[in-house]
């Protein structure tokens, strides 16, 4: 088969990765793609909203399944106008997509189907949403609607700062339309787990857990970033608790969209909090995470052309997703001054290291290019750097150990990288 990936980041690396893995695979193409992904794919510069391009460029390719990594061109519709030309493609429709892309549309679903979640109310008029943070607890969170590259969530600890949040949100247009619906919630407090899962509009598969880790700086200090770094399994995450997610979360969620005359096929990704009064959803996604991906895909064992067909066709429930008894870490080398302004075109060194071959060490390009002979930077998230081990400790040693390997001007890491979870444990 012929199979194209849209996306540019690490997650796309991995997912290509993980695609050459299957016999299936003829050639694979990875539009845009990067410095990384380039070596082990075809890549070609086409925007990722360009649908009519890379419609065209599909056609021309003779695709047979395109598989999409990034939320926005899910959000958009892209899977809604490949399947108009007949082009197979994994994903979410634009009506199932808006599980992600509509964070009030993801409440109303939750509450009218009574999937655990935090309480919230729901504003499309700043003044009222003013009215209401007067007499409401503190800390709350207020959501904009739509998609903000993950920025669109503040806590906010008084009334000035949820007032301040309201306006940015709703009246200064920071986050464009996505603000013109804003969703207060009750802040709910525990550990944070992903859970990747697949569904083919009936089953739902969840995949082996993990945690991401947002904050740019140690001890979950810092500003909210894409993700500096994530482990797979989270050890919080236990038999009992995965056995409840399944029926009050998971299936309840295919339930919903179903009763809902929505099909869903793709991946969902469940962001929970396991609060003490249970497990309860933050957010859906639509699309693998990042840099979540990094770590689980590669501890899944299936051939991953098999996963996405048997969603597209309806037939996951014929397939045991399994995954190795180990534990993976994904630590990422991000510029300097991310998620803020920071400098591009440093030249990235060492990246030899890395074998191809190697079953143990992976370094996942996100924000690279190349420049002449070198690879330079090209984005905040710069590199991921992954490594497997007997478990949640080896694979924490060997992955920071790696990222001694490499180096550019103004490398940059948290170096904490799954540490709470090893010290939660060793208690
Ligand atoms: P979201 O994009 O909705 O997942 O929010 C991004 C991050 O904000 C989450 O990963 C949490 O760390 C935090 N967050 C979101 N909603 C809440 C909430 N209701 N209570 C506490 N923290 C939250
Ligand atoms: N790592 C969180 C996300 O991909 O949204």
């Amino acid at each position: 088969m012929n199979i194209l990936v849209i996306g540019s980041g690490g997650r796309e690396h991995a997912i290509c990765l993980k695609l050459l893995q299957s016999s299936k695979v003829k050639k694979l193409y990875c539009v845009p793609g990067n410095a990384g992904i380039a070596e082990i794919a075809e890549t070609a510069d086409i925007a990722v909203m360009d649908f009519e391009k890379l419609i065209k460029f599909a056609k021309k390719k003779e695709i047979d399944l395109t598989v999409v990594g990034m939320d926005d061109p899910l959000c958009a519709g892209i899977v809604d106008e490949f399947e108009k030309e007949g082009l197979r493609i994994f994903g979410p429709r634009k009506e199932a997509a808006r599980l992600e892309g509509s964070k009030a549309y993801a409440k109303e679903l939750m509450k009218k189907y009574n999937i655990p979640t935090a309480e919230y109310e729901i504003f499309n008029d700043a003044a009222k949403a003013k009215e209401y943070i007067k007499a409401a607890k503190y800390p709350l969170v207020v959501k904009a609607d739509g998609l903000a590259l993950g920025k669109g969530v503040i806590i906010c600890s008084s009334y000035g700062e949820a007032y301040e949040a309201i306006e940015k949100i709703m009246l200064a247009k920071e986050f464009g339309k996505s603000g013109d619906t804003i969703v207060i919630e009750e802040f709910i407090t525990g550990r944070e787990v992903s859970v990747l899962s697949f569904c083919d509009g009936k089953t739902v598969s969840p995949m082996s857990s993990s945690q991401d880790h947002k904050r740019a700086k140690d001890n979950d200090e810092g500003l909210n970033t894409g993700g500096m770094g994530a482990f797979s399994p989270s050890p919080f995450y236990t038999e009992e608790i995965e056995e409840y997610c399944v029926e009050n979360i998971y299936k309840r969620t295919v339930e919903a969209l179903n009763r809902e005359a929505v099909e869903f096929k793709g991946i969902i990704f469940f962001g929970l909090m396991l609060t003490e009064e249970g497990p309860k959803v933050l957010e859906y996604n639509v699309r693998f995470g990042d840099p979540e991906t990094q770590a689980v895909l590669l501890r899944l064992k299936n051939d991953l052309v098999e996963v996405f067909e048997a969603c597209i066709e309806g037939k996951l429930n014929k397939i045991k997703l399994e995954f190795e008894a180990n534990a993976a870490v994904c630590v990422i080398l991000a510029s300097e001054g991310y998620p803020q302004k920071y400098e591009k075109g440093m030249v990235i060194k060492g990246l030899d290291k890395f074998n191809s071959a190697d079953n143990e060490f992976y370094c996942f390009h996100a924000g690279t290019k190349k420049a002449g002979a070198e690879i330079v930077t090209n984005g905040g998230r710069v590199l991921g750097i992954t490594a497997k081990g007997a478990d949640l400790k080896e694979a924490v040693k060997k992955a920071y150990e790696a990222c001694e390997w490499v180096d550019f001007k103004g490398k940059y890491k948290r170096s904490d990288i799954g540490k709470s979870a090893l010290e939660a444990r060793g208690r």
